[in-house]
């Protein structure tokens, strides 16, 4: 039936777009969005607001155990409070991004924050709302029995140009480089726990490079089409 609530999971690597594209295809179907990246930020975040040093591992795990975070999915305005705090802004910086990796490799962090992404996506099931969950392991740990799973993939160089593009407003030669290391070498890191360069099964591969944000959602919305139906 046409109102059956369907959940779309996307992952893929930085700089692959898949935030911007995930957001656009939940808009598009009118389903609710999940930034599971932004859990991984604002559980950084909370370890150092609250003095905990990112490589006791033990105390980290503990913290986000009891992280009262509340994500807000609707994609027009998407949210995320902790302790009642609006962090989305505190979220992006460059020391968030360049600590984040210390927590996301934290597996009792990933089980924490894994079953709280399950416990959204089930919900969203069950309201009927549907959801499109997006971040590194999504479409093979967090929710391998997705309706749609994507693998959001681009070239070395469209991802870097894009970050450079984010974080400089240029792709020109030194913005590409100054982003260089922090791309990769996250993405190295991240690595380690979780792999997101190859599909899994069943998932489907959307290479973006040649595509602009618009044109990616597309494809997206075309992948999901060719596996659910016309929404
Ligand atoms: O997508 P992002 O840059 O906001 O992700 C932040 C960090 O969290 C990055 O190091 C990847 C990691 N992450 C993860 O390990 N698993 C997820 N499901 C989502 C993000």
């Amino acid at each position: 039936e046409l109102s059956k609530a369907v959940v779309v999971a996307i992952d893929g690597p930085s700089g692959s777009g898949k935030s911007s594209v995930a957001r656009g295809v939940a808009r598009a179907l009118g389903l609710a969005y999940l930034d599971t990246g932004a859990m991984y930020r604002a559980a950084t975040w909370w370890c150092l607001h609250q003095d905990v040093p990112l490589t006791e591992v033990d105390e980290v795990a503990a913290q986000v155990e009891a992280l009262p975070l509340v994500m807000g999915t609707d994609p027009a305005h998407p949210t995320v409070r902790v302790d009642g705090t609006d962090v989305g802004e505190a979220i992006r910086t460059t020391e968030i991004s360049a600590a984040v990796s210390a927590v996301a490799t934290n597996l009792a962090v990933r089980a924490e924050l894994g079953r709280r992404q399950r416990a959204e996506i089930e919900t969203a099931r069950q309201t009927g709302s549907g959801i499109v969950a997006e971040g590194r392991d999504i479409t093979t740990v967090v929710a391998p029995d997705a309706d749609v799973r994507v693998l959001l993939t681009a070239s070395e160089e469209a991802r870097l140009a894009r970050r450079a593009r984010e974080v400089h407003g240029t792709d020109d030669a030194a913005a590409v480089e100054a982003t260089r290391d922090q791309v990769l070498r996250r993405d190295a890191d991240d690595s380690t726990v979780v792999e997101f360069h190859v599909a899994a099964d069943g998932v489907v591969t959307v290479d973006s490079s040649d595509l602009d944000l618009e044109q990616t959602v597309q494809a997206v919305l075309d992948v999901v089409e060719s596996v659910v139906g016309p929404r």
